[in-house]
């Protein structure tokens, strides 16, 4: 259809674009909504941080940060343990394997947040 044509038809009928704008508003909210709140911003990160603990460190660490009691309980970190989270994370400690080169910062920065959000104090 040549574009004369469809123009024609457009200014017969304008409901059409009251409709589609209402449509596209309401495709934008909802593509816009989730990053504009911070709150919706950090529960993104912390359920990001849930798929790199579960695939990484669940194994040693516990299924949802539950210890067994043999390593490390996650959940004690504290929000002033940030600097020796990211050493010990990125150089490894003892049994546990080094992790830099294996996950990126923003991954380190994911599972920094799903701990905090699950630690004892917060
Ligand atoms: C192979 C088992 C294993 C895996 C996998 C593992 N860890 Fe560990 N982690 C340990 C052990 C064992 C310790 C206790 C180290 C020590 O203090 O001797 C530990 C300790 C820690 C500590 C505390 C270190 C400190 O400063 O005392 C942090 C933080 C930590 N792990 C984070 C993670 C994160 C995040 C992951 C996933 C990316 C992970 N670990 C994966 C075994 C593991």
């Amino acid at each position: 259809m040549p574009i004369q044509a469809i123009n024609k038809s457009q200014t017969g009928n304008p409901g059409w674009r009251v409709r589609a704008f209402t449509g596209a508003m309401a495709v934008l909210a909802a593509a816009v909504s989730p990053v504009t709140t911070a709150s919706a911003e950090d529960s993104a990160r912390i359920e990001a941080g849930e798929n790199v603990f579960s695939t990484n460190c669940a194994v040693c660490h516990g299924d949802q940060l539950v210890s067994t009691g043999q390593t490390f309980d996650l959940r004690r970190l504290k929000d002033s343990d940030r600097a020796r989270f990211d050493n010990s994370v990125r150089n490894g400690k003892n049994q546990m394997p080094p992790w830099k080169g294996k996950l990126t910062d923003e991954e380190i920065d994911q599972v920094w947040h799903y701990i905090r959000a699950n630690a004892y104090q917060k």
